[in-house]
């Protein structure tokens, strides 16, 4: 098989795109917000802005990647405008990401206003955690629920080689201060890369066992900078879970097992595994996703081709109603699913770093 074919059990025969009769009839003027395939969204990442303190490989290149002038970006309020016109449509779910949403200054005070508006909105953050260990203490009190900290090895070296950046100990130390500071369930994210970080999967598994955190293994993407991705370097979860399994057997932990899902241990013990199987299992069909980037466009997808722009009608003065025509409107031309496993497969021209977890 050469370097990126891919199994003939993966290639998807249609192309993706909505049905043009029933993207036609438009979607429905209320009710949740639905697309043309039945899925409805209502958990939205925001992207707070798209710099990071680190230089991930599978992300960012070492330097070079110009960002966003600053009077790009969207303001605190301008999100938690948004953030409401996204609640009025039954999102219930915001979690802020980047980039790195910690060196957003002020985070907390994001935090504040989106929580005073919405009680009982579930919020949390991807971060990286460096800087958890001073912000995890505010961020808890302005009202944020929980952190998922990205966390690609347990060992010193290797991390500094994913990460380009020697800082192991400090996310250690922002861990526990997340824990400190309530922000739990603590999730883990690890991005497994073949003949990198592989070997780890099981001291993973054991890490937690010890800290009860739930250890969320991803597979690689095509959402480098650099363009550095092969097929050949993306684990399947499926050898991820059988490694781990055979030496600390695992339960599913929500009834049937399925790719996005979690595992517990047998024995009983705390901590849990997740799987996200994006490119070996997509699970597109049952995806309930939408995200704003930080300059204000809205994705129905990762892999999305067509951006709707949300700042430019926001910052002329658009009413709610306009706005909620735009998301509508968005999320019902949503294609099926994304199209890595296809030979037509295009590549989005934002990165992740550009488009938030
Ligand atoms: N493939 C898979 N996951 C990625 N992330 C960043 N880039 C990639 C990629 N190319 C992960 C980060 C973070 C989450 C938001 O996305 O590690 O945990
Ligand atoms: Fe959803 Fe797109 Fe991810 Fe598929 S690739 S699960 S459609 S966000």
């Amino acid at each position: 098989m050469g370097v990126n074919a891919i199994p003939s059990s993966l290639l998807s025969v249609d192309d993706g795109r909505p049905d043009p009769r029933i993207l036609a009839q438009g979607h429905p003027p209320a009710g949740p917000l639905i697309d043309t395939f039945a899925r409805v969204a209502d958990d939205l990442r925001v992207s707070v802005t798209d710099r990071c303190n680190f230089r991930c490989t599978y992300c960012m290149p070492a330097e070079g990647l110009r960002w966003l002038p600053k009077p790009e970006i969207l303001t605190f309020e301008e999100i938690d405008r948004v953030v409401g016109v996204f609640s009025s449509l039954g999102v219930r779910a915001v979690k802020l990401t980047g980039g790195e949403p910690t060196v957003r200054s002020d985070l907390p005070a994001l935090v504040r206003m989106l929580r005073e508006r919405d009680p009982d909105l579930e919020l949390s953050m991807t971060t990286n955690g460096i800087l958890l260990d001073r912000l995890a203490g505010p961020l808890a009190e302005a009202g944020l629920d929980r952190v998922t900290v990205s966390c690609d090895s347990l060992l010193r070296h290797r991390f500094a080689e994913m990460t380009r950046r020697d800082a192991l100990e400090r996310v250690f130390g922002g861990l526990r201060a997340a824990e400190g500071a309530g922000l739990v369930p603590i999730k883990l994210n690890v991005v497994v890369i073949g003949g990198q970080n592989d070997g780890e999967v099981v001291s993973f598994a054991r890490f937690a066992r010890e800290t009860g955190y739930e250890v969320r293994f991803i597979e690689y993407m095509p959402l480098d900078a650099e363009h550095r991705w092969e097929r050949d370097k993306v684990v399947p979860n499926a050898d991820v879970l059988q490694r781990i399994d055979a030496e600390l057997p695992l339960v599913p932990a929500d009834g049937e097992p399925h790719p996005a899902s979690t595992y517990r241990f047998a024995d009983g013990a705390p901590g849990a595994i997740g799987v996200i199987s994006s490119v070996t299992e997509p699970f597109c069909d049952t995806c309930n996703r939408l995200r704003l980037t930080s300059d204000g466009k809205l994705l129905a997808c990762l892999f999305v081709l067509e951006e709707v722009d949300l700042r430019d009608p926001l910052r002329s003065g658009a009413s709610d109603d306009e706005l909620v025509g735009l998301i509508r409107a968005g999320v019902w031309a949503k294609w099926e699913g994304h199209r890595i496993n296809h030979p037509d497969f295009v590549r989005p021209t934002r990165s992740m770093s550009m488009i938030g977890g």
